[in-house]
């Protein structure tokens, strides 16, 4: 018998294109790796079909890992690997059941999210996306310009207007790397909801306080967050407890003047509510990098058409050095799961 035949081989299913780390998996002895190539998400009957008797599966957010997924790989898997830092796809009692290891990428995104989270804040305020489209429209000719025209909120601060307010719904690595940015844009207030049951932070936030020069972080209840925030960063993570804390209820509450901004999951804002929120002036803006109906978000979609909305199709971590650093990790995830090894980052559930 050849090295090769005595080897074990393990099956690993690659639901996504891992791109320069592709070749961690491929061209081994000791792996038979099939990979869903199309350039669009992972069908589902292709990785129920696919999956029976793997070791071990990467996945996307896109992909539920439930039970009937599960049930089809069979008692031989022992790891899932998901490119994301969120989980919600992931029912993580059944993992637990089945004793499946899962890893996931938190941390080496939270740069460009957080990048790309003051990006929409900008753009929101300042009307990047409607001045945009003028020029596209081919409607700067025949504009003359004035003083007043496509101003919006300035995110930093002025000698005459000193003071400003960001708000966290989410206060977590990326809203501390968002509060980091923002900063330097002179802001002075930081407020953010506790996670329900969380300790107390406050030795935290005077260390933050102090490291970013502000004023003052400070826990508040949710409505003083909807009330007093000038900018307000949505970083919670999706699933059944977070559904719609944006609503209409909550929305009345902003400031006329304020911005709105979502690089969390999108079920956490009620779209319909957002959308109404922005047409008759509750809120100056909103810059979503995800929404709760994606990826059916068409150029109907209520909050497409609002001109004081920027959406983007969920491109917050999609800087191409972070890419490939969680394409690496996702891979070396699967790897070490499938050998029976501890993870490089699991989730600890
Ligand atoms: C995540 O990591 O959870 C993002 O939503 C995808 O980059």
């Amino acid at each position: 018998r050849s090295m090769a035949t005595s080897l074990a081989r393990h099956k690993i299913v690659v639901c996504t294109d891992l791109g320069p780390a592709a070749p961690l998996l491929t061209g081994r002895d000791d792996l038979d790796v099939i990979s869903w190539t199309e350039n669009r998400s992972c069908d589902r009957a292709w990785l129920l079909r696919n999956i029976v008797g793997a070791a071990g599966v990467v996945v996307c957010f896109q992909n539920a890992v439930d039970r009937e997924l599960v049930d089809a790989a069979g008692p031989a898997l022992r790891v899932v690997s998901t490119i994301s830092v969120g989980h919600e796809h992931i029912d993580l009692k059944v993992m637990a059941e089945r004793n499946i290891q899962v890893g996931y990428t938190p941390d080496i995104l939270t740069d460009a999210v957080a990048d790309s989270a003051v990006m929409l804040a900008l753009m929101a305020s300042r009307r990047a996306g409607q001045s945009y489209s003028f020029v596209q429209n081919n409607q700067w000719p025949s504009f003359y310009w004035t003083p007043f025209a496509f101003c919006g909120p300035q995110l930093s601060t002025t000698p005459f207007s000193p003071t400003r307010t960001v708000g966290f719904l989410g206060f977590g690595r990326i809203a501390h790397a968002v509060l980091k940015r923002v900063a330097a844009f002179g802001i002075t207030h930081c407020i953010y909801t506790p996670r329900p049951g969380a300790a107390d932070q406050s030795v935290r936030d005077v260390r933050l306080r102090d490291a970013h020069g502000l004023v003052s972080v400070a826990p508040v209840d949710l409505l003083t967050l909807a009330r007093e925030s000038d900018v307000l960063f949505v970083l919670a993570p999706g699933g059944a407890t977070t559904r719609h804390i944006v609503n209409s209820e909550f929305l009345r509450q902003m400031r006329a003047t304020s911005v709105l901004v979502n690089n969390g999951r999108g079920s956490v804002v009620d779209s319909a509510a957002l959308a109404r929120a922005l047409a008759d002036g509750w809120i100056w803006g909103a810059g979503l990098d995800v929404v709760e109906e994606e990826p059916q978000v068409g150029s109907d979609h209520p909050l497409v058409r609002e001109p004081r909305c920027v959406v983007l199709p969920h491109i917050g971590s999609a800087a191409s050095e972070t890419r490939a650093e969680m394409a690496t990790l996702t891979a070396c995830n699967v790897l070490a799961g499938v050998m029976g090894e501890p993870l490089p980052v699991a989730i600890d559930y």
